[in-house]
């Protein structure tokens, strides 16, 4: 019989990492490539999903990702990420991106996104997640939005499913 994992705060997963954006980075109008914050993305929220669950996760999918705004080279880009809730295997990992001029501190919305990461065994099985466990408002609104989007996605599969029959 399988033991239910103690629950952890948002808190214990929440992940902030700071970058700059180089020419290397940049297209012909000096702003960022998408793919290049989509990346970080991916690492940040691999980063939250990974310390909540403590073991190997992967991404299984990416909800739409929408670029508010563009970010210039030479601007850095905060990007946080936080495990909004935890199903049996998977996590939703939303992640924040804004960007700040350097010179003045400003800050803009750059993009947001929310991922979904699933814990693997040694055997690269999916494996048992702990729960997540709001405290705050704010942590429980997102929990339950979170959870509306599982079941919106669950839903959507089911029905792509369904109509492939
Ligand atoms: C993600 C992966 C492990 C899921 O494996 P699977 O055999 O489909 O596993 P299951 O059907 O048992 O689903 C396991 C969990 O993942 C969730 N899941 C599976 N596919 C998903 C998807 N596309 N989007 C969101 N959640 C998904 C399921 O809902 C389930 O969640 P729960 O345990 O919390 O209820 C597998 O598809 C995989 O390895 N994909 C490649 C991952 C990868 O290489 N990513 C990019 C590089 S890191």
């Amino acid at each position: 019989m399988s033991k239910t994992l103690p629950g952890k705060s948002p808190q214990v997963s929440a992940t902030t990492m700071t970058e700059i954006v180089l020419p290397s980075d940049a297209n012909a109008l000096g702003t960022i490539f998408g793919g290049k914050i989509m990346a970080w993305i991916d690492i940040a929220g691999a980063i939250a999903a990974g310390r909540h669950a403590r073991r190997v996760v992967v991404t299984a999918s990416i909800d739409a990702l929408h670029f508010v705004a563009p970010v210039k080279v030479g601007h850095n880009v905060h990007i946080k990420a936080m495990v909004n809730f935890a199903g049996k295997t998977s996590m939703e990992v939303g992640v924040r991106v804004d960007s700040e001029n350097p010179i003045t501190g400003d800050l803009s919305h750059t993009a947001t996104a929310y991922l979904t990461f699933v814990g693997l065994d040694d055997h690269g099985r999916p494996s048992p997640v702990p729960p997540v466990l709001p405290e705050t408002p704010e942590e429980k609104r997102r929990f339950e939005d979170a959870k509306k989007r599982r079941e919106s996605r669950m839903r959507l599969a089911e029905e792509l499913r369904a109509s492939k029959v």
